[in-house]
């Protein structure tokens, strides 16, 4: 039997399907190019920060490869920051004058990126920050840049946070209703209180209201957890959850979020870049413990992928051109598959097929505890060649490859040689 997670209020069963997405980090912060938290970071004032808005002018934005750059690492989704903490909108809200089209940039970003996705076959996220470092009715919390300015938090007496919960609801309402079908909507984040400062959470958030408009106005769409009422998605965040991850005993959907370096908006100086082989074998380790994996681009303030990213991205496409079979419609393996050694199996139910990934190449044999018996048919899935296995050693006319075997055991027969991609995987065709 596969765990299955109980049905959402939205509709999971392409998100399931699909497990691999595209974060995308776009905001103002690409031209501080030094993380999406640098006005909080260096505590800047929003006149400080206004440098920013007179010179963001994404003039090589091409939102048509940014879709091919996705499809072709296998990525089936995007999620795209229509407004960060700083509060600058990407799309042209009428709600507000602190938006891209009152840049030099003067363009409506989301439209053209949207487009460009479906037209791909991607489904459309839409990240949005619940947080406003710049609305002048958000109040100060713990993360807010003006927290150690006492002129400015003294002011708060005169901020409403209600005024503020209309404008996030109006400009909900707005982005799930001008941009067509919206799959996603992934709100961040609520704020815990500190000693000096109030939290923020559903009250202020009034997230009740919040989600039944959303559901009022698209009824399939999934939405996150970070709302303090959780819907139908679960978000760890720079970290892949030890096993299927549980609420009350039970799974739930899940996607991990990570970034291709420690910060998710464009950081020009960061070097704690992953490499292909560590982003594949945590697209396969969410995916064997039957959640999603969403990755983040940070593009440049030239609104371009920057060549890390590019490389990446590339080096995970040549990987999943030939091993997307083990990731799509596949999740956790049934218990009763043992996991063999320096491995991560997936499963595909609907085909009854079990994916080995063999993360550590090992010297000609793979024992497979209780599988005798159970496979019809083995192949590597990178080229199709054949497998060929044992199932009760030792055996005379295996000879010198013989292998020494307990009761239920199979042995997968492997090359000596590793084949020449990232992560090799033995498709065993279940009888
Ligand atoms: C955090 C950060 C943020 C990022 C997000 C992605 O909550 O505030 O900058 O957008 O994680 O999950």
């Amino acid at each position: 039997m596969t765990l299955q997670p109980d049905p959402t209020p939205g509709d999971t069963s392409w998100f399931v399907h699909d497990r691999f997405g595209l974060f995308i980090h776009w905001g103002l912060y690409a031209l501080g190019a030094r993380h999406e938290w640098l006005k909080n970071k260096e505590k800047m004032s929003t006149e400080q920060y206004e440098k920013y808005f007179r010179r963001f002018n994404p003039d090589l934005y091409d939102p048509g490869l940014w879709a091919d750059a996705a499809a072709g690492a296998g990525m089936k989704y995007f999620v795209v920051t229509t407004k960060h903490h700083e509060g600058f909108c990407l799309w042209d809200s009428e709600y507000t004058d602190y938006k891209a089209t009152h840049t030099p940039c003067g363009k409506d970003l989301i439209a053209p990126m949207v487009d460009a996705f479906r037209s791909r076959d991607m489904r459309v996220g839409f990240y949005h920050s619940l947080l406003d470092w710049h609305h002048p009715d958000y109040t100060v919390d713990r993360n807010h840049p003006m927290r150690a300015n006492p002129e400015y938090v003294a002011a708060d007496k005169d901020r409403v946070l209600a005024r503020y919960a209309e404008y996030l609801h109006n400009q909900t309402r707005e982005l799930l209703t001008n941009y067509g079908k919206v799959d996603i909507i992934w709100f961040d984040f609520s704020v815990s209180a500190s000693e000096e400062f109030a939290g923020k959470g559903k009250d202020e958030w009034q997230s009740e209201k919040l989600i039944e408009m959303v559901r009022g106005i698209q009824p399939d769409i999934l939405i996150n957890d970070r709302l303090q009422i959780p819907q139908d998605i679960r978000t760890p965040e720079q970290r892949t959850p030890r096993e299927w991850l549980k609420v009350d005993g039970k799974p739930v959907v899940w996607e991990a979020c990570h970034t291709f370096s420690g910060s998710w908006g464009y950081y020009r100086d960061e070097e704690t870049w992953k490499s292909v082989d560590q982003l594949v074998k945590m697209l396969v380790e969410c995916v064997s413990k039957g959640g999603n994996l969403l990755l983040n681009v940070g593009p440049t303030g030239r609104g371009e992928f920057d060549s890390r990213a590019l490389d990446r991205l590339a080096g995970m496409g040549e990987w999943m051109k030939r091993h997307g079979r083990s990731i799509y419609g596949c999740t956790q393996a049934p218990e009763a598959f043992a996991c063999p050694e320096d491995c991560r199996l997936t499963y595909n139910p609907e085909k009854n097929v079990l994916y080995v990934h063999v993360f550590s190449w090992p010297f000609r044999h793979l024992c497979l505890p209780g599988m005798a018996g159970k496979v019809d048919y083995a192949q590597l899935l990178n080229d199709a060649s054949e497998i060929k296995w044992m199932e009760e050693g030792p055996k005379a006319e295996a000879g010198a490859l013989a292998q020494e075997q307990a009761a239920g055991e199979l042995t997968l027969v492997l090359p000596v040689k590793k084949p020449d991609v990232t992560v090799p995987v033995i498709e065993l065709f279940l009888k």
